[in-house]
């Protein structure tokens, strides 16, 4: 493992924001990770690609990421075991690169393989969950490895039992998907309709195109992709807003009768859509994106979005809930 003292984390974390970690801890491999001796009672923080952390302060404590190189192995045909660290985009194209299908529709997806599954990342209708079979842990408080298989995972819309146990000891070392052989369009998300789809990579980067439409280029503007989670209400409040708001889009009706409803149309109805409060802004094209305007720093992004919770509240009587995680 690599150890930096005092580190800076701007180029750790995908909104730019310039904190430092007393450590820094980059995991090279699952032999690598006896951390007992070194953690100490220090408090640490586990960080994929960092596209789901806002820091508001400097972390005093052991800041642990996994290496991002892509390690991968096929087993049985079609299940594919990659490196937690790997970028969640490269395995896409590996995948495809080898005629596995089933990822394709989370091309682009900024964060790491190990953090796809904490999220249980979801995009143009496909979720982690669709096609993680295994996912394998170690405790680094004991080096003991763990597999959960996907059922235990507890998935859930951008939550599973890992998200629910953030701060745990356990982090996520290596993950098994079970892919197909035959590439199946997944079209059912309505903006795909029209986009060509002929083979998986006119599909990946039809996806990828769409994608870009709507979010700022990490290389141009830092952000954590949607800052939002899509509320999930019950059909009395959404029928409350349908009546008051006969344009709001449909709302996604999920396993349980609940309905997730569209943040983003919260957002843009409210009026936000290209506002800022100092360098952090609701980016011009898409109103659940909050990116950095350029030096931003985490406190501007978090007023920016208390100032949102607090109006959508007041207008609509919904309370929006950050998908990335504050520290
Ligand atoms: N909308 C607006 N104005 C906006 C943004 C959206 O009116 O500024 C409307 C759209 O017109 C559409 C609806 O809201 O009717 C939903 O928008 P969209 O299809 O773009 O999806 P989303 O709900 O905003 C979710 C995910 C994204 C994912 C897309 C596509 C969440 C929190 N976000 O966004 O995931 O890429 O669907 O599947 O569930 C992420 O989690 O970081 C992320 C980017």
């Amino acid at each position: 493992m690599k150890i930096y003292r005092n580190a800076p984390l701007k180029a750790f974390n995908t909104f730019g924001i310039a904190a430092k970690a007393r450590r820094l801890v980059v995991i090279e491999d699952c032999d690598d990770l006896d951390l007992s001796p070194l953690l100490g009672g220090n408090p640490w923080l586990i960080i994929g690609a960092g596209s789901d952390v806002v820091f508001t302060r400097d972390f005093d404590g052991f800041v642990l990421t996994l290496e991002p190189e892509l390690r991968a192995t096929v087993a049985d045909g079609c299940r594919v075991t990659v490196w937690a660290g790997a970028r969640m985009d490269d395995l896409v194209q590996w995948t495809l690169d080898r005629g596995l299908y089933g990822l394709e529709n989370l091309s682009a997806i900024p964060g790491s393989v190990g953090a796809a599954v904490v999220q249980n990342v979801g995009a143009y209708g496909a979720e982690a969950k669709d096609t993680v079979v295994e996912v394998e842990t170690v405790d680094l408080r004991t080096c003991e490895h763990r597999r959960y298989t996907g059922d235990e995972c507890r998935f859930g819309y951008r939550t599973s039992r890992f998200k629910e146990r953030s701060g745990g000891s356990e982090i996520i070392v290596n993950v098994t998907f079970a892919l197909r052989d035959v590439f199946v369009p997944n079209l059912g998300y309505k903006a795909l309709e029209g986009l060509p789809h002929a083979t998986a990579q006119q599909m990946r980067d039809s996806i990828t195109a769409l994608r870009w439409q709507k979010l700022p280029r990490p290389e141009e503007h830092g952000s954590a992709g949607s800052f939002f989670k899509n509320p999930v209400v019950d059909e009395a409040v959404y029928m409350r807003l349908k009546g008051e708001w006969p344009d709001m889009p449909e709302a996604h009706r999920m396993d349980g009768g609940a309905y997730k409803i569209s943040a983003g149309w919260l957002i843009d109805k409210a009026g936000w859509k290209g506002r800022s409060m100092g360098r952090a802004g609701v980016w011009p094209q898409n109103a659940l994106v909050l990116y950095n305007l350029g030096g931003c720093t985490g406190g501007e992004v978090v007023a920016l979005a208390g100032a949102i919770q607090e109006d959508i509240k007041k207008r609509f009587g919904i309370a929006l809930e950050p998908e990335a995680i504050i520290i």
